[in-house]
């Protein structure tokens, strides 16, 4: 008996050890290790947790991508060391951090390994890159499909405001810094200095006064910003439960075509035109609706329901006012929703002349919750279904749903006091 607890033991030590070799699993000891500096990629999660176990095999890639570089990849069991959860102010399961030294930065992207991998290697780095050699600008366009570049002397008010820009925004994008001799190989660049983000192929320049001298530091320093933060996304980029939160931080109505992808992220054909129709409205009218309109679209319908507050017929459209969390869908059926019909629809909730649902208000709030909180159960239900049964069967059944419901958030960030309240309750699962 004894022989074969040992085995089963040993067993389950190899088998852990197989499926995450690059991974370290870290322990209390951590607190001290990380005061000696280095670079540290460190993934919080709890056994029992859905999101956690998801995470588990892309971790593995994200480690083994990450193995030559001096980024050390690691996990820490949250039920185990709950002192380093404190320590690090961990809230949700899974959280991601980048750890070097005292300082700590979290992830909020989508969790697929290429945007793990890209926030680690950027935050191990400084806040700039130098480009030095116009062949490296190749290999930069062909890994990202977005990053800024700031061309021109590095002194001035500008780069003043492109490098404090860059030190706030490094979690969530590139930033370069480049000679005009080569840059000019890649944009015809009129004037300098200059700032413009490459996406998609195409350079889009912020607008830059004439004289930036004259321009008062901190007004630059806070529209430069702002631009930054607005142009970071992709024309129209794929929104998450990960991402949804960045993507509202633009402050623009968030324009969403809702279709479903399968495991193999097939989507139908008809749902396939239809996202396509939608992004279609951005591509040929980008002047028109970029300044106030963030279009995306949306893989799975269980995000965008929750924000409807209602499981919809797919293929549908999605406009979310970030500021106010308003909702509107268009009356036509999405069959015979057109382009044109977008336009229009758009045009109405721009001069607010459709009506608006949802929003932030307390019976809102709390119907969403209701909501979350029965689809939680749902997937509860489809992930253990025999835990399920046995809590249920308890008297602290329901405690123990909410408490599910609020620990196995995709995020939860209690300091970032940016975050709008619904999405707190958005980032229930
Ligand atoms: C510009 O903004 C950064 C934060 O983004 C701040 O640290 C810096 O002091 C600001 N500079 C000026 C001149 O306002
Ligand atoms: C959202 O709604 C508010 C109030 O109706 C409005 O002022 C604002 O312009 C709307 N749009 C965005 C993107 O916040
Ligand atoms: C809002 O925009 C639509 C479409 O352009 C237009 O038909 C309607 O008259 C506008 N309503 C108001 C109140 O401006």
């Amino acid at each position: 008996m004894y022989n074969f607890i040992t085995f089963l033991i040993t067993f389950l030590v190899v088998v852990t050890i197989t499926n995450s070799s690059r991974v370290l699993e870290l322990s209390d000891k951590f607190s001290e290790v990380r005061k000696e500096g280095g670079h540290w990629l460190v993934m919080f999660y709890a056994p029992w947790c859905g999101h956690c176990k998801r995470l588990e095999p892309i971790w593995g890639h994200v480690a083994q991508a990450l193995y030559r570089t001096n980024i050390r990849v690691g996990r820490i069991d949250c039920t185990r060391f709950s002192g380093l959860a404190k320590e690090f102010s961990v809230g949700g399961f899974p959280t991601i951090k980048f750890i070097k030294g005292n300082e700590e930065y979290t992830f909020y992207g989508d969790r697929t390994k290429e945007d793990i991998v890209n926030f680690a290697v950027r935050m191990s780095g400084p806040p700039v890159q130098d480009i030095t050699r116009a062949d490296s600008l190749n290999t930069i366009k062909s890994n990202n499909n977005v990053f800024f570049m700031y061309v021109g002397p590095r002194e001035g008010p500008l780069w003043d405001a492109y490098y404090a820009g860059a030190t706030k925004l490094q979690p969530h994008g590139f930033f370069y810094a480049a000679s005009s001799e080569i840059a000019s190989q890649h944009a015809d660049i009129d004037e300098l200095p200059a700032v413009f983000v490459y996406k998609e192929s195409l350079h889009y320049f912020y607008p830059v006064e004439s004289n930036t001298a004259e321009i008062d530091p901190e007004y630059l320093n806070s529209t430069l910003h702002d631009w930054l933060n607005e142009e970071r996304f992709e024309t129209f980029p794929k929104v998450t439960r990960g991402n949804i939160n960045e993507i509202l931080q633009t402050k623009k109505y968030l324009v969403l075509a809702v279709v479903e992808e399968n495991k193999l992220q097939q989507i139908p054909i008809e749902m396939l035109e239809f996202r396509d129709m939608v992004e279609s409205v951005i591509r040929k009218k980008r002047d028109k609706y970029h300044k106030n309109f963030q279009f995306g679209w949306v893989g799975s319908p269980e995000l965008a329901n929750s924000i409807a507050m209602t499981v919809l017929p797919l293929p549908y459209l999605l406009v979310l006012n970030s500021t106010t969390n308003h909702h509107h869908i268009p009356e036509d059926e999405p069959g015979q929703l057109t382009a044109d019909a977008i336009d229009l629809f758009l045009e109405q909730i721009y001069n607010q002349s459709v009506p608006a649902y949802g929003g932030n208000s307390l019976p809102v709030r709390m119907y969403r919750t209701y909501f979350e909180a029965r689809t939680s159960l749902g997937d509860m239900w489809r992930g253990n279904p025999v835990l399920t049964t046995v809590l249920f069967g308890l008297p602290l059944g329901f405690l123990s749903l909410i408490l599910y419901s609020m620990c196995c958030q995709d995020i939860l960030d209690a300091e970032d006091d940016e975050t709008e309240p619904l999405l707190q309750h958005e980032k229930k699962e």
